[in-house]
């Protein structure tokens, strides 16, 4: 995608006469903005959703106007603050439905663009040396680059303020099911590194902004803990940073935060075109458990009342089908 995108009009009728709903519940720029770059450059149009002013202000539910929708278009992406919202709206949807970010659980098109941006500078992500830096507890993005690492092979270390860890089901999931190498680490060691992702503390997803202030005062990328840094180190983010980084380390040549967020739209022009040509629907392994309840304040099935559990694995272990965290 990014060498059709070198000349605009050969992508262009790759989704010519298609209608992508763009659903966004939650606060979003290079997401959204992204989506609509790309399917605009593949010649699809985009409906264009308001949550102020769409009819959940009414006090319609999630689920109807997620049906409703997928009824007038081609394909739905879906921001929700809710965990699980995105694979309940895959449930009620007929057409491919992508998730822009549910809630603080998953970002999984951020972590393609992770991995592509990782692949492009690095040549290959199997080996490379990456420390997942700061609020682990609750980035989505954080979670979704765990996995995508551990797919791929990566050497993964984990360094968070107290308290704000990666969940150890996680941990343990992405070591089971795809043997990563994960170590969890204090501090993080840069000397060796050759890739540091960090991100923003998640005050959104905290019980107080005040404690969200805290944890965002103990870590900060500075020219100080990039002393001894390795030369070739590449310093990833999501985007929006806000105090996380030193205004100084931008002009620094191995911070790459700006051509990791330009990746996001022939990756997500890759995503649509996937989806929309008929590729990736592939069914889950395991058995839907009714009657499941999710013990997971911020899950979508508290709201919507949708009470699926999913069994998996050899063990058939029991998780909520929608936020997708394990029973007990
Ligand atoms: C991230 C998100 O929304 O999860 N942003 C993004 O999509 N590029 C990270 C964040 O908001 O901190």
């Amino acid at each position: 995608m990014e060498e059709l995108l070198a000349s605009p009009e050969r992508c262009a009728g790759i989704l010519q006469n298609r209608l992508v709903a763009n659903m966004f519940f939650e606060a979003s720029t290079r997401t959204n903005q992204s989506f609509q770059a790309a399917a605009n450059r593949l010649g699809a149009k985009i409906l264009v959703f308001h949550p102020q002013s769409g009819s959940g202000a009414k006090g319609e539910s999630f689920s109807d106007t997620m049906r409703m929708v997928d009824g007038y278009s081609d394909a739905v992406i879906v921001r929700h603050p809710c965990e699980g919202a995105a694979r309940l709206a895959a449930d009620v949807c007929e057409h491919p439905v992508i998730n822009a970010g549910d809630g603080g659980n998953q970002h999984p098109t951020q972590a393609f663009i992770d991995l592509y941006t990782v692949r492009k500078l690095k040549g290959k992500v199997g080996g490379v040396k990456v420390v997942l830096f700061g609020d682990l507890a609750h980035a989505r993005s954080m979670h979704s680059l765990l996995y995508g690492l551990s797919m791929f092979k990566a050497k993964i270390t984990l360094c968070s303020p107290p308290g704000l860890g990666m969940a150890e089901w996680m941990v343990e999931e992405a070591r089971r099911k795809f043997g990563a190498k994960v170590a969890i680490e204090k501090k993080p060691d840069l000397s060796s590194a050759d890739v540091l992702y960090t991100c923003r503390v998640q005050k959104e997803r905290f019980g107080s902004p005040r404690e969200a202030d805290a944890a965002q005062a103990a870590f900060r990328v500075s020219k100080k803990l990039l002393e001894g840094a390795n030369e070739e180190l590449a310093i990833l983010h999501p985007l929006p940073k806000v105090d996380e980084i030193d205004a100084e380390v931008d002009s620094d040549p191995r911070a790459r935060y700006f051509e990791q967020a330009k990746n996001g739209v022939p990756v997500r022009m890759a995503a649509l075109a996937m989806c929309m040509r008929g590729f990736g629907r592939e069914g889950k392994g395991g058995r839907r458990v009714p009657g499941f309840s999710c013990k997971n304040q911020s899950c979508i099935s508290g709201i919507e009342k949708a009470h699926w559990g999913w069994a998996e694995g050899a063990g058939l272990r029991v998780r909520c089908r929608y936020c997708e965290r394990p029973a007990g």
